[in-house]
């Protein structure tokens, strides 16, 4: 059999809104032509993100029911705790409401100011809270991970090189941990090799600093190793995730990625001290230790999720539906990241759109024709997220995440009929302009207008 099926049968369904052309014209003027500001009903395939936007399964939805909502030693937690030990290993498990509350307080506990934090490719929260502890935050990914057609395997691996003349460079003192993210989102949501893990491990035994990964989409990443790293193809996927969080000294994890809910996050420690501070910050901020910023029944569908997200069934599934849009889209030469990522496609718009200028919004023309064309939200990351301040990001890309068990093959076949209309019109596609912006994190609310419209 060649045909990979949605590994599931649908049992509770939600109805999108089919729009007219003039409809979206309309919804995308009134939203100043940033998808933000537009409401999710007015999207017929919503591509914005894979974060917190998966479905869950009938046993997920068991546990919700199940909560226990005790304020101190919830049933729920300990389900929770012995369902994230066994898979990653880790001792000390804080829940937290998401990924970047995680992140928040470990920062708060290892960075000080003038401190450099060094990962492949910081996530935008991630660099963000670095930050905002005193720190800066640097790149280091393997310079195949900056070329687009490049087709290493492992494109998310940190340049071991670049690591050690970093630590040559600013000296141990000022880099207090090292990170790692798997699968690389920044970078095109490109795996890391186990091998390269390993490596990251070695350069900070060597000058003795702590190593976190950054684990969303731990699973993706064990599955592509599997895969794609020689001597792990007879390894279950749980061998191979438990192996990668074995060399990290703790973890910052989304659970609205890889955990298959919607909203929930985790911080994990190997060593009690700086995790009894860590937890302090928890308790002050979040929620005492056994909830962190959750409900009992968020904890039940974490516990759940962590249960089904390495069955090897379920990744085949998913990681081949990710590539089955990304390979008709190379087929049919629309530039993307190649090879195509765990959770998304990323489309490289400075190629789609060679007519507008990195000034004109390439990424989001693309984002808004894909709109108007077919009601698909998708969502820029270029020049319009990292190009504040007179900085010039290095790629314009339009990504297109694809929510964990929401849609199916016609969805995705639509979507790929949708592209492949807009790359054929794409010299219609018009630039765009800034009219009003705030003085951060510009993407979310600026508001635009098209050029020579
Ligand atoms: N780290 C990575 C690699 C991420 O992709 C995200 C979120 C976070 C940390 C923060 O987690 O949202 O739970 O606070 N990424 C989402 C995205 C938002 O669309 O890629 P969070």
């Amino acid at each position: 059999m060649k045909t990979i099926i949605e590994p599931f049968r649908i049992k509770v369904v939600e109805p999108i809104k089919l729009t007219t052309r003039q409809q979206r014209e309309d919804v995308l003027r009134k939203a100043g032509f940033n998808v933000f500001s537009i409401r999710a009903e007015d999207v017929l395939i919503d591509l914005l993100t894979d974060s917190g936007t998966g479905a869950m399964s009938s046993e997920q939805w068991a546990g919700i029911m199940r909560g226990d909502e005790s304020y101190a030693g919830a049933t729920s937690f300990f389900r929770f705790y012995d369902r994230v030990h066994e898979l990653t290993g880790f001792e000390h498990v804080l829940p937290t409401h998401q990924g970047r509350a995680s992140e928040r307080i470990l920062f708060e506990v290892l960075v000080r100011e003038g401190m450099v934090v060094p990962n492949n490719n910081h996530f935008d929260t991630t660099r963000a809270n670095v930050e905002h502890s005193g720190g800066e935050a640097v790149d280091l990914v393997i310079d195949e991970g900056h070329d687009p057609k490049s087709q290493h395997p492992f494109k998310g691996n940190m340049s071991i090189e670049k690591l050690e003349q970093l630590f040559e460079k600013v000296g141990p003192d000022r880099i207090p941990l090292v990170m790692l993210t798997v699968t690389n989102n920044s970078g095109g949501g490109q795996p890391v090799s186990m091998e390269n893990i390993r490596a990251v491990r070695a350069v900070c035994d060597k000058h003795e600093k702590p190593f976190f990964l950054d684990a969303c989409r731990f699973a993706e990443n064990a599955y592509f190793i599997k895969l794609r790293e020689e001597g792990y193809k007879d390894r279950s996927v749980a061998e191979i995730v438990r192996e990668m969080f074995s060399y990290s000294d703790g973890a910052t994890i989304s659970a609205k990625k890889d955990g298959l809910v919607n909203i929930g996050g985790l911080l994990l420690f190997r060593d009690p001290d700086i995790a009894g501070e860590a937890r302090n910050l928890l308790i002050l901020t979040e929620g005492f230790s056994t909830y962190g910023g959750l409900a009992g029944r968020d904890l039940e569908a974490i516990a759940q999720g962590f249960e089904e997200v390495v069955h090897e069934d379920y990744l085949q599934y998913r990681i081949r539906s990710v590539a089955y849009l990304g390979d008709r889209l190379v087929a049919a030469g629309v530039p993307i990241i190649e090879p195509p990522g765990g959770h998304a496609i990323y489309i490289d718009a400075a190629t789609f759109c060679s007519h507008i200028p990195p000034s004109g919004f390439p990424g989001q023309a693309l984002v808004c024709g894909l709109y108007r064309h077919a009601g698909i939200r998708a969502v820029e990351i270029g020049s319009l997220m990292f190009g504040g301040d007179g900085a010039t990001p290095e790629m314009e890309l339009v990504r297109l995440a694809i929510p964990r068990r929401v849609y199916t093959q016609s969805h995705i076949d639509y979507v790929i009929e949708a592209v492949l209309e807009v790359f054929e019109h794409r010299d219609k596609l018009k630039p765009l302009k800034i009219i009003e912006q705030p003085q951060k994190l510009r993407h979310f609310t600026a508001r635009l207008a098209e050029v020579g419209a």
